[in-house]
């Protein structure tokens, strides 16, 4: 099927914006397909690539797991997700057509032997050839065993101009110590263009365009540093509970789950420099960078940098909901944080001394991500004495969801007969419309069967981010310390109200 969408975008100066879908034919081998990753997230996304024309003619997807199935009964399982998300059903036979379940014993040196006969069929069916993708969607404990296996059955082997990537979600490692040991294991088998450590938060379309709002405008670049910024706050916040997910984050909370990547991930495009040219070697060195730059916390000053909560009890939208120690799975003496609001220094030429407040929760009152810059005030301002509110100064904001917006206030007089001023904003809104946009999942996708690595993160800058997070969280989950800085928020509210305190003392 054509893609109509994607391929030519002609901009009023003549120049094209060209998009080449991924055309290499390949097997996308899910190893965790019976999980919830798969049915709910990587299926539907493949699907609706697929009817955006955007897949690879000769491509299949091949499912591995250990629960006993055919393919019959992989593909019903796998349509009920796709109904489930909406999805235009009208040419799933054909897609499904493309789909196919190996039973995997993920600990068994010899069911790999019988997985690489089975991409093999595939491949003669499909004419996919020798590349391949394989996405880990199993629980973390298997990450080392699979990935070992893979390699020692030669299906990570790059040979006759073939590729073979492999796609690593978070959790990637625990800490420092098991991130690098993650990563030694990895680089046994694979090189570093192989591997793909993906972050869904990257490839939100309002992400993407911090980038671009940065270093296309020339308004904007001589204003960005500590002479006109006041400070930059970053929130991800969720109305979501701990979900089925209670031994998962029991043992991660909020510091690994959203701190070690998507909100320093954040942080690094508000901050980074410009790189070179808009490639993703060049964007990713200005990460490492930026990594390389963050102040780390002193443990002696933890108190006045971080604030943790966790969610009791309390009302959300209409309902009451359980707080987060009676969640099924949870510990009902829990510890673990469901909220953290953290102040950040970089200590680097154009940030220093500006604070980064990150701040992310769960059953919170809302759900919202967004980042505001807050620039500093007009000094020795014209329009005194009562003329102008002093909370007012122009402050720029990314909103990334539930809606996709940027604004940015001005002040600007009142009509009417006095000079009085108030705060306007200039705002910028993608179409509601899904034509021209995919989402996160789908774009992570096509990235890498195309082999473009610009949103997923490389080895230097995952282990920078837990080498700044790890002492912290040490330090944390030591007991004593955590009663002190954890604080009970009721579900449905805005947090503990500790978290301000933090923004007083700089
Ligand atoms: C995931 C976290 O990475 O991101 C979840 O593990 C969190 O705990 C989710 O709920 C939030 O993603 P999004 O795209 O809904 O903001």
């Amino acid at each position: 099927m054509p893609n109509t969408v994607f391929s030519t975008e002609i901009l009023p100066d003549g120049n094209a914006c060209r998009y080449d879908p991924p055309r290499d034919p390949c097997i996308i081998v899910i190893l965790g397909a019976s999980g919830d990753l798969t049915s709910r997230k990587i299926i539907p996304s493949l699907y609706q690539l697929f009817l955006l024309g955007l897949l690879p003619r000769d491509c299949a997807v091949l499912g591995c797991a250990r629960s006993k199935l055919d393919t019959a009964e992989f593909c019903s399982r796998l349509k009920q997700g796709v109904l489930e998300a909406g999805a235009d059903m009208s040419r799933w036979d054909d897609f499904s057509d493309k789909l196919y379940y190996h039973e995997l014993v993920y600990e068994e040196k010899f069911s790999y032997g019988g997985l690489a006969e089975t991409m093999e069929q595939i491949s003669r069916t499909h004419q996919t050839g020798k590349n391949s993708l394989y996405y880990l969607a199993i629980p973390p404990f298997l990450f080392e065993t699979v990935i070992t296996l893979l390699g020692q059955t030669g299906l990570a082997r790059e040979t006759e101009g073939c590729w073979r990537r492999i796609i690593i979600e978070k959790p990637f490692g625990s800490d420092l110590e098991s991130a690098v040991r993650l990563d030694g294991i990895l680089g046994n088998f694979f090189h570093e263009q192989q591997i793909y450590r993906i972050d869904h938060y990257l490839a939100k379309e309002t992400v993407q365009n911090i980038l671009a709002f940065r270093f296309a405008n020339s308004i904007l670049e001589p204003l960005w540093n500590r002479k006109y910024i006041e400070s930059v706050d970053i929130c991800a916040l969720e109305t979501l509970g701990v979900e089925h997910r209670a031994g998962y984050y029991e043992k991660a909370g909020v510091l690994r789950d959203m701190f070690q990547n998507h909100m320093l991930q954040l942080l690094s495009l508000v901050a980074m420099e410009p790189p070179t040219q808009f490639l993703s070697e060049n964007v990713r060195s200005r990460k490492a960078k930026l990594f390389q730059a963050l102040r780390p916390i002193n443990t002696e000053s933890i108190n006045d940098h971080i604030v943790l909560g966790q969610y009791t009890e309390g009302a959300l939208e209409g309902h009451l909901v359980q707080g987060y120690r009676r969640e099924p799975g949870v510990d009902m003496q829990s510890l673990t944080p469901t909220f953290a609001c953290m102040k950040v220094f970089i200590d680097n030429k154009r940030w220093q001394g500006v604070p980064f407040y990150l701040t992310s929760g769960k059953r919170m009152g809302e759900k919202q991500t967004k980042i505001t810059v807050q620039f500093k005030g007009v000094s020795r301002s014209v329009f005194r004495n009562g003329m102008m509110s002093s909370d007012s100064n122009n402050r720029l904001t990314f909103l990334i969801q539930p809606r996709e917006k940027i604004s940015i206030s001005f002040r600007a007089k009142n009509p009417g007969p006095v000079m009085c001023l108030r705060p306007i904003d200039l705002e910028f809104c993608y179409d509601s419309d899904r034509e021209g946009k995919i989402d996160a999942y789908e774009k992570v996708l096509i990235d890498c069967l195309k082999g473009d690595q610009m949103l997923s993160l490389r080895q230097d800058s995952e282990e920078l981010c837990w080498a700044f997070l790890t002492p912290l969280i040490e330090d944390c989950e030591q007991c004593i310390r955590t009663e002190s800085i954890l604080h009970f928020y009721p579900a449905g509210s805005s947090g503990p109200v500790e978290a301000d305190k933090i923004r007083l003392n700089k």
